[in-house]
């Protein structure tokens, strides 16, 4: 059964972010449940960064099950145009609640990067619609928000979005706010912010997620907030990585005292089981929309926006992290990947050792380093074969996994981890 799944994966399908020439053969995943995958030998392997940082709760949740099925009975899908049902609105409700003040509405797309095209395509408009020019944005160098053109255009200029450059919107970046470099950085930013010219300001809030899990203080992001809130420039946090509990806190905005005018959500939002995009949005962005005339309203929709399946599953989802298992399980992994990084302190080859809550990262030191490293498939296949799936960003490893992930399990990731560092 494993090969013909191999044979016509190979025939017909071709892979995100996948080097078909050198990648080798697709691994054939044929079940999951919890924390692990089994491929069709029946080896389990440990889903170390949760299928691309989307599974919070670990696979085949029974809850989350039973709701999606439930719901198929009621709505399959309708379309979500001034048309509504209970768990759209559910949903919605939910949200504003997790995220307090002052946030009010919820703009539903299809996953990460129609969150940030939607809260792009807000902001823009916010200030068209006030009739006041201002056509610059503000992203920091390194970030990543996705793979469509406005989110490749405010992700990093290097690497994945070279092809594209000559038709990526112009963005002004502003260098990564390191601990050294913080207020070199937020004197860059306040010289943007004084031409008056600035839409908004987009940033990852702590983490650089596929920019390498690069790390930075809640202090920086507070000031370089405030300074928007000075010049009147609207300010876009992109939770998509770090939102449902990844940093130690529902959010990572929840580390700053500052809030954003407009939030983006996806990944963990429905537990990590279906694709789905959120923007959420304060009321003086919601206002600026309203008028007679169509032409001022949010002109922008997909098909399956608002799903009611989909919507089923955030729901279920939110009942799972509303239990005081999901941050018990948190701060057990937090805690235990803090003892960790001291075991790492012998490794010469290791750098960098980092951690914002259940993210924890680090560097393995190489000639060549970053995300073309030619590490990252030494260690992609070391791991596998010690029964653990984990895709490195470049020379940099990370772990990202399921929050029900056993102490066992932890274990292991830790083990191997240290069998590789001595390998390598
Ligand atoms: C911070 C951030 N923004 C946006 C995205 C894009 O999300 P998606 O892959 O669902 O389009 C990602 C995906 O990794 C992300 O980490």
């Amino acid at each position: 059964m494993s090969s013909h799944l191999v044979e016509d994966d190979k025939k017909y399908v071709w892979h995100p972010f996948t080097q078909h020439q050198t990648s080798g053969d697709p691994l054939p995943i044929v079940k999951a449940k919890d924390t692990l995958l089994y491929d069709a030998e029946g080896k389990a392997y440990i889903d170390a960064n949760s299928c691309w940082w989307v599974n919070i709760h670990g696979h085949g949740n029974e809850h989350i099950r039973k709701a999606i099925y439930d719901q198929y009975a009621e709505i399959d899908h309708v379309i979500f145009a001034n048309v509504t049902h209970q768990k759209g609105v559910e949903v919605a409700k939910r949200v504003i609640h997790y995220l307090g003040e002052p946030f009010q509405k919820v703009f539903f797309s299809d996953n990460g990067s129609t969150a940030v095209e939607v809260a792009l395509k807000m902001a823009m408009q916010f200030w068209y619609n006030k009739r006041e020019s201002k056509p610059k944005i503000i992203a920091i160098d390194g970030a990543y928000h996705g793979d469509t053109f406005g989110a490749m255009a405010v992700g990093d200029r290097g690497g994945f979005n070279t092809p594209f450059e000559p038709y990526l919107f112009h963005v002004d970046f502003l260098d990564f706010p390191s601990a050294e470099k913080e207020e070199q950085v937020l004197d860059q930013l306040e010289r943007l912010l004084e031409k008056g010219d600035v839409a908004a300001f987009i940033f990852e809030p702590l983490v650089l997620g596929s920019g390498g899990m690069k790390m930075y203080s809640a202090d920086f992001l507070d000031k370089a907030l405030s300074l928007c809130k000075k010049y009147e420039v609207l300010t876009i946090a992109d939770e998509i990585m770090t939102g449902w509990g990844r940093t130690g806190k529902l959010f990572a905005i929840e580390y700053i005292s500052e809030r954003p005018d407009l939030v983006c959500l996806s990944k963990g939002v429905t537990g990590g089981v279906l694709p789905l995009g959120l923007t959420v949005a304060t009321q003086e962005i919601f206002d600026m929309f309203l008028g007679d005339s169509m032409a001022s309203a949010m002109l922008h929709g997909h098909s399956f926006t608002g799903n009611s399946l989909i919507c089923a599953a955030v729901c279920a989802n939110f009942d799972l992290i509303d239990q005081p298992a999901f941050f018990n399980n948190i701060n057990r992994i937090v805690n235990a990947h803090r003892s960790f990084s001291e075991r790492l302190k012998i490794y010469p080859k290791v750098k960098n050792v980092r951690q914002s809550g259940t993210i924890f990262a680090f560097d393995v030191v190489q000639e060549t380093e970053g995300y073309f490293s030619s590490l990252r498939d030494k260690i992609i296949s070391f791991y596998r074969e010690n029964g653990i799936l984990l895709r490195p960003l470049g020379n940099t490893i990370f772990f990202n996994a399921p929050f029900c992930i056993t102490d066992g399990e932890l274990q292991q990731l830790y083990d191997v981890t240290e069998r590789f560092l001595e390998e390598v």
